[in-house]
């Protein structure tokens, strides 16, 4: 049976980038009729070090993020992570499946340890293996992420192979992971060939979904574009790394493709067309700014969701971790 599984990281603010990479795509994606689990990956925030009370704060905060996106945590399950033992549990077993040299190749790894790995936690070095863990610890098929973590999604269909090779059994499945529509790479706002991201030092690069209307429309205004006037068709976008970004955000947001747009907006310079999409980003953003702030003003409300969550996750959990340890040759 088909079954969808995502995570995001409770370190700092959501951005534009996960809104439309990823929360968006949640919502849109419940009434399918496919059971989604979502899930607030604090054990991941942890492996660069994390301020105990605002991590606390940031898990609560992006949980009301996904309500205030559109997921419903009666349809879905929403939780976090470490409210499920399996997840550190199944990805200890996982440790012992993947090998170093996979784990060495990942683009995440080298860029966020940088020049100095021998510093690095081991927990940042083996995060595509928890990673794994939380996928197949529900035995999900469909993996909704950005682009930036499709190759984590492929190490996780490696490991699943792997173990159901190493054991000689069919019980994990292989994963797909699935990066559709215009927005799953989101690029910064002042530089085309980089993603945005809620790590970049400038906060102009980057809309927040927590910005007021003033702020986002600065933002857009101040937008690194060309001088050219936009295409009319998708082609005349080729080697216009910002112009495309602005016409990829406005088509997610609208719901379109970028033909649809460029068939209304071809023609136009950025002067008209920037205003056009600061309209649109406040229009839908807003709403969800308002909300996300609403919902934290009830910590205890958002807490409650979040247990009731990881009781619903545990009920899928339980059993596949109790199987992974027989497989293996735990003592049961
Ligand atoms: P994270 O927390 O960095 O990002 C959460 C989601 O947002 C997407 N995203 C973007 N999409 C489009 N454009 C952007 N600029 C952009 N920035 C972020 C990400 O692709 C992601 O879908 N390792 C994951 C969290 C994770 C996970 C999982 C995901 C842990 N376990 C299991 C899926 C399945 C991460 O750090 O995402």
């Amino acid at each position: 049976t088909p079954r969808v599984f995502s995570g995001i990281q409770p370190s700092g603010g959501l951005t534009l980038g996960n809104y439309l990479g990823a929360l968006k795509r949640f919502a849109d994606s419940q009434d399918s009729g496919v059971q989604s689990v979502f899930c607030m990956v604090d054990m991941h925030a942890i492996t660069v070090w994390q301020d105990p009370a605002k991590l606390r704060n940031a898990t609560r905060e992006l949980c009301a993020g996904f309500i205030a996106s559109g997921v419903d945590p009666e349809k879905s399950i929403l939780f976090n992570q470490s409210a499920v033992s399996g997840h550190a549990e199944l990805a200890w077993v996982f440790n012992c499946v993947a090998r170093m040299g996979w784990m060495q190749r990942m683009t995440q790894w080298k860029d966020k340890a940088g020049k100095n790995q021998q510093n690095a936690s081991l927990g940042l070095f083996a995060y595509p293996a928890l990673m794994a863990a939380d996928i197949l610890l529900y035995q999900a098929t469909h993996v909704p992420v950005g682009e930036d973590q499709k190759q984590h999604v492929e190490l996780t269909r490696d490991i699943a192979i792997k173990f159901n090779h190493d054991y000689g059994v069919d019980f994990f499945p292989v994963p797909e992971p699935v990066i559709e529509g215009t927005a799953t790479r989101v690029m910064s706002l002042r530089d085309g060939s980089k993603k945005m991201s809620k790590s970049d030092p400038s906060d102009m690069s980057r809309i927040n979904l927590t910005d007021d209307a003033d702020t986002i429309a600065g933002k857009i205004r101040k937008a690194r574009t060309d001088p050219d006037a936009l295409p009319s068709e998708p082609e005349g976008l080729e080697g216009r790394a910002e112009a495309r970004n602005l016409v990829n955000i406005y088509a997610a947001l609208n719901g379109q493709t970028q033909a649809e747009v460029l068939a209304d907006v071809g023609g136009k310079q950025f002067s008209e067309f920037k205003p056009m999409l600061a309209d649109l980003a406040v229009t839908k953003l807003s709403p969800i700014s308002g909300e996300m702030a609403r919902l934290t003003e009830t910590p205890d409300e958002i807490d409650a969701i979040l247990r009731r969550g990881a009781d619903r996750a545990r009920e899928i959990a339980d059993p596949v971790i109790a199987k992974t340890l027989e497989i293996v040759g735990m003592v049961r």
